[in-house]
């Protein structure tokens, strides 16, 4: 993509017409993350282009697959170590592929490799469009002030340098790891698990992991069979990371998580944790606690508290009145009534219109439920999902601070 392509997309979101996503997906990863990153942006875009294109977090590159062999060439320390292994990936994404093996130990495992050559260019793109958005900035300095492409670009380099190094996978893999096994004592985490690293055959291009045998979410999902329990079990062990830590998984996609043939989940692909302040995480918590009781001037209230300045007093009051006309439909909803997702951006949509202010701090919240609503909606459409995930927050409540 060239600075002409990226002005054009950015464009494209402030729109009315949706952007077709095949094209932005054609224009190659960049383009896709610059639209992910907009599909967050409630703050000014409509909720409807968010919806739209909150699409491409689930889009799957048609990568150019390379062997194993080619890829790991002059990887001595790897290839010493397999005692056989698939020339042909199993999965291949935008930036890397996975593949199966046996190591000589008898150990079967996962080699994921990240294509050399992918680095080098998605960063020169990066540069020169970075070059022409301070030209522009120049010329033209309320683009920039609008817009902020500038810092659009050294978000997305930065999670995505992140993402193309996996000893970050590994190392926020045993982050995640960590907070298990600091908090067992206190909380039931035993059904989640991490596949173990060989660090020793692992390094930036490459990370060599057990094999689980099991299926993944996504895979479950699109043969109905992932059940409704599953998926409980899911968001209970999701939510005490997001509530009671404030650090989670940045990309809860049903494809990063394997449900084993053992019964427990597996969380991959790790690179790119999420955080959240206390102060978002607690109002967080009480918003969800109240609504799930269905008790909105409560979820109100703390919804007010969350924001850097909570509003005077009189408009709270119009700020109310509108927050129960828009849950006036959601006691006992189903979740393909009232869309969970799509009720929390009119939300804080409706927030920050009345003069709330909740920083950039909500995205990652709203990326993860994203992907959690739409699994229900896979799932099991008629759930009522508040009434079922009322009881989390009394158990979260116990361990909360
Ligand atoms: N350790 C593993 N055991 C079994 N399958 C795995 C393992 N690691 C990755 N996979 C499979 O490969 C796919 C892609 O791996 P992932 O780490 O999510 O890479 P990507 O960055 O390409 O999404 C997963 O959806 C899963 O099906
Ligand atoms: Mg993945």
């Amino acid at each position: 993509m060239n600075s002409l392509g990226f002005g054009k997309l950015i464009f494209s979101f402030y729109g009315k017409k949706l952007p077709s996503l095949y094209k932005i997906q054609k224009k190659g990863l960049l383009a896709v993350k610059v639209a992910q990153h907009y599909a967050l942006r409630i703050d000014f875009l409509e909720e409807e282009m968010c919806s739209h294109l909150s699409q491409l977090y689930a889009h799957s590159f048609s990568a150019e697959e390379r062997t194993l062999s080619e890829l790991l060439e002059g990887n001595t320390a790897v290839l010493e170590n397999l005692a056989s292994w698939d020339e042909k990936p199993f999965s291949s994404a935008s930036v890397g592929q996975v593949h199966r093996g046996t190591l000589k130990s008898g150990e079967k495992v996962a080699i994921k490799v990240i294509r050399s050559n992918f680095k080098e260019s998605f960063f020169r793109d990066i540069s020169r469009i970075e070059r022409s958005v301070s030209m522009i900035g120049r010329i033209w300095p309320k683009f920039n002030k609008i817009f902020d492409p500038g810092g659009i670009l050294e978000n997305i380099k930065g999670y995505t340098s992140r993402e193309l190094d996996l000893v970050n996978e590994y190392m926020d893999m045993e982050k995640l790891r960590s907070i298990r096994d600091g908090n067992l004592k206190y909380f039931d985490l035993k059904s989640l698990d991490f596949p173990r690293v060989y660090k020793e055959l692992s390094s930036e291009r490459i990370l060599v992991s057990d094999y689980i045998e099991g299926d993944t979410f996504d895979h479950l999902l699109a043969e109905g069979r992932l059940t409704y329990e599953n998926l409980l079990e899911l968001f209970r062990v999701h939510s005490f990371y997001i509530f009671n830590v404030g650090i989670f998984h940045g990309d809860i996609h049903p494809g990063n998580i394997i449900l084993g043939n053992d019964g427990k989940l597996y969380f991959l692909d790790c690179a790119g944790l999420s955080t959240i302040s206390p102060r978002l995480r607690k109002g967080l918590f009480w918003f969800f606690y109240y609504l799930s009781r269905y008790d909105y001037p409560k979820a109100a209230e703390n919804l007010n508290k969350m924001s850097e300045k909570p509003l005077d007093s009189s408009s709270y009051r119009i700020f109310l009145e509108k927050f129960m006309d828009l849950y006036s439909d959601f006691t006992h909803a189903t979740v393909s009534q009232v869309s969970l997702t799509r009720r929390m951006m009119e939300t804080i949509k409706l927030g920050i219109n009345s003069g709330m202010d909740f920083g950039s701090g909500m995205f990652p919240v709203i990326k993860s439920l994203m992907y959690l609503d739409g699994m229900v909606m896979r799932c099991n459409p008629q759930a009522v999902l508040m009434e079922d995930v009322r009881g989390f927050t009394d158990i979260l409540l116990e361990q909360f601070h």
